[in-house]
């Protein structure tokens, strides 16, 4: 099986509790691993000479050319610290780097961290901290609106979307869902009514995306769909930030369409997500915009960012890590063919 049975793990974009999570849980399997603050590119490939895994986050580029450059160099397997792999060329990398990731660390972390964005776009809570720390008991501009008996329009039924209806329904609202993949006995199970797009689009007060970024879905937020919801919607996007045509959301928050947005996610946050750019002008423009809108909250991807999440993501990633090395089944292996659902190993063996 595999030769070369000692895990030696270049680790990249390592953050302070990246390092503590790790090394804590790193403690049971005892691999080497060594920690570089860099984002993985391909000018900075070269720093996983002489390891045989990469361990990736979500702004890493595992690009061809940096598929490449890694395989030359002997890595053997991507260990992705997160769930979703939108940034990693599968085509590429099948049948040259095994590829895994940690399917569900919390879905509660990140569908609570939807209700939050929610909540506090709706009844202003982040200005009031402000206004009251400054000696300013005044409440005009902070009325919201009931959440109970509105409806909220759920785009993707997954681990994630399934956890915040439940929570929504809590609040008493309304859920219309929609699921390429629809798992009808969810509905009873949990209260909600699966529908078309359109419908949801027509008939939603809030609308939140939580199903995975790919070819199909990329914009699925965009000037024609935007026309069709309801003026004033509040829309939420916790799950990528290519789901959302930015520029379409910036023209429709101008003109009230769209009556707040709450983003943990954004098109082109790998400049900048998870770094402290405080003292710096931001060069993105779309950006720049966006954060002097009232009713946009921005949020610098920290949906997962619970301990138990990040306990769960160390433990998930070198047990994938421990998997690779010591076993023939690889179950959180991820390859182009699985993606198709066309893969035939699905939970046994390896991809290849
Ligand atoms: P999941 O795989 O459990 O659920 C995704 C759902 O989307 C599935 O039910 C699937 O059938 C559905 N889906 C697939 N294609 C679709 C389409 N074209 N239209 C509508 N639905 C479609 O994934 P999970 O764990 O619920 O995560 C959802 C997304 O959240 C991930 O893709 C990831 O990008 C994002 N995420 C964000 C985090 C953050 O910190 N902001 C943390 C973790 C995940």
């Amino acid at each position: 099986m595999n030769h070369d049975n000692q895990a030696r793990i270049a680790f990249f974009d390592t953050k302070p509790y990246d390092k503590i999570s790790f090394e804590s849980e790193n403690l049971s399997f005892g691999f080497q691993i060594s920690f570089f603050e860099s984002k993985l590119t391909r000018q900075t490939a070269s720093l996983a000479a002489g390891f045989n895994v990469v361990c990736a986050f979500v702004n890493d580029t595992l690009d061809s050319d940096v598929l490449e450059i890694l395989k030359s160099q002997g890595i053997k397997l991507i260990a992705l610290r997160c769930a979703g792999y939108n940034n990693v060329d599968l085509k590429k990398a099948y049948r040259n780097i095994h590829v895994v990731r940690v399917p569900a660390y919390s879905p509660y972390a990140v569908a609570e961290h939807a209700a939050a964005l929610m909540l506090t776009l709706n009844r202003k809570t982040h200005k009031a901290y402000n206004r009251t720390r400054d000696n300013n008991f005044s409440i005009n501009g902070f009325l919201g609106f009931d959440m109970h008996g509105k409806t909220a329009g759920i785009i993707g039924t997954g681990k994630i979307g399934q956890k915040l209806i439940s929570i929504l329904k809590g609040f008493g609202m309304s859920i219309l869902a929609y699921d390429k993949f629809p798992a009808q006995k969810l509905e009873i199970e949990l209260g909600f009514r699966y529908t078309s797009l359109e419908e949801i689009y027509k008939n939603s007060d809030i609308i939140t995306l939580h199903c995975p970024l790919n070819s199909e879905t990329h914009h699925l937020v965009n000037e024609s769909t935007i026309s069709s919801m309801k003026k004033g919607v509040m829309l939420i996007n916790t799950s990528r930030g290519g789901l959302i045509d930015t520029k379409a959301l910036l023209k429709n928050l101008k003109t009230g369409k769209i009556g707040s947005a709450g983003l943990d996610v954004y098109e082109e946050e790998s400049d900048y997500f998870f770094e402290d750019f405080s003292s710096q002008i931001l060069d993105d423009d779309v950006l720049a915009r966006l954060l002097t809108f009232p009713n946009v909250l921005i949020t610098s991807h920290q949906a997962f960012f619970t301990k138990e999440a990040l306990s769960n993501i160390a433990q998930t990633s070198l047990n994938n890590i421990q998997d690779f090395f010591q076993k023939d089944e690889l179950p959180n292996e991820i390859c182009y063919k699985c993606e198709a659902d066309s893969c035939l190993k699905k939970s046994q063996g390896k991809c290849f």
